[in-house]
């Protein structure tokens, strides 16, 4: 399934979009990811068990629906899109291992240490990072654009960006913790790849440098939203909606809005996040209608 006019036409029915974006995805991912061949084969299966069948693909959906917004090529937006759910996914499969959060559970189904082992787990995750780096080196788009989508996915994945809140998350001590602290782990570890889906629709549809600071802006605040709302879920959520376990985060001792301003506090907080994420959007008037319904979901979602 590709994203036609057709699809683009179901304009202000948010779940109908949700839907017809995540079911692009996973055609395209399907099609990216090639079936398992050689006697390889197992990685294939296993890159493949973790990236098809799930996920809200909240990353991919953020990238083309930026695209739209700006007038840019759906085609191209959702490859993208679909490169970065390939390194969104591998943060996921190496979160899970037992060295990480050792969780038993993703997307409703055993994580791939478990349905696999721990080395096919790795593997598979490095497997899916570097095939995100190479969609992103072949899609059609000009060279320029290519470059500057892989030089700033290294960063919103590496050291300064997802890794380094995941370094964060596991090492910072008890004492440290405060609000500073946390907003920057959490930045980090899902804001900067959050931020990235969005510039990446701008990117994509040729967006200016003043675009793309109030496309960050946006981004930020709403990815900040969606981490304390993945914290809320924790301790407020049933496994079984979620599709993860719960209560991790307080039996693991995590730093996490929860932690520190207790749950209505951090709903409040959410809340107000989400509203200045909405301000952000402000010179696109009519046109973020999809954008501004994005915090709305990220705010309400239940798994
Ligand atoms: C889970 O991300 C990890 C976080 C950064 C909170 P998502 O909640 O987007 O997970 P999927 O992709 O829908 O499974
Ligand atoms: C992980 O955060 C974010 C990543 C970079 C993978 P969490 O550890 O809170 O994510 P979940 O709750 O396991 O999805
Ligand atoms: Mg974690
Ligand atoms: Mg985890
Ligand atoms: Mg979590």
């Amino acid at each position: 399934m590709s994203l036609t006019a057709a699809s683009n036409s179901t304009t202000s029915d948010f779940p109908a979009r949700l839907r017809d974006v995540a079911a692009a995805v996973e055609t395209r991912l399907e099609a990216l990811l090639s079936q398992p061949h050689g006697h390889q084969s197992v990685i294939f299966e296993a890159a493949r068990y973790a990236a098809l069948g799930g996920g809200k693909r909240l990353r991919p959906f953020l990238t083309v629906e930026t695209a739209r917004m700006l007038g840019g090529p759906l085609d191209q937006a959702l490859s993208v899109g679909c490169a970065l759910e390939c390194l969104h996914v591998y943060s996921l499969v190496h979160d899970d291992l037992p060295c990480m959060d050792d969780d038993d559970l993703r997307r409703g189904k055993p994580t791939v240490h478990r349905a696999y082992d721990d080395a096919i787990a790795v593997l598979a995750g490095d497997a899916l990072l570097t095939r995100s780096f190479g969609i992103l080196g072949e899609v059609d788009l000009p060279a320029d654009i290519r470059v500057k989508l892989v030089a700033e996915l290294a960063v919103s994945g590496g050291m300064s960006g997802m890794i380094g809140g995941q370094v964060v998350d596991i090492t910072v001590a008890e004492g440290e913790r405060d609000e500073a602290l946390i907003t920057d782990l959490q930045a980090m570890k899902t804001g900067a790849l959050i931020d990235f889906a969005v510039r990446a629709g701008g990117y994509v549809a040729g967006a200016s440098e003043t675009e793309l600071a109030a496309l960050s802006a946006y981004a930020r605040d709403m990815g900040l939203a969606f981490q304390i709302q993945d914290d809320i879920l924790d301790v407020t959520g049933d496994a079984e909606t979620v599709g993860k376990a719960v209560g991790k985060d307080a039996d693991l001792g995590k730093a996490t809005f929860v932690s520190i301003l207790g749950l209505e506090g951090a709903r409040h907080r959410a809340k107000e996040l989400g509203e200045q994420a909405k301000n952000r959007l402000e010179p696109w008037n009519k046109d973020a209608q999809t954008l501004r319904d994005t915090v709305d979901f990220v705010l309400e979602r239940q798994h």
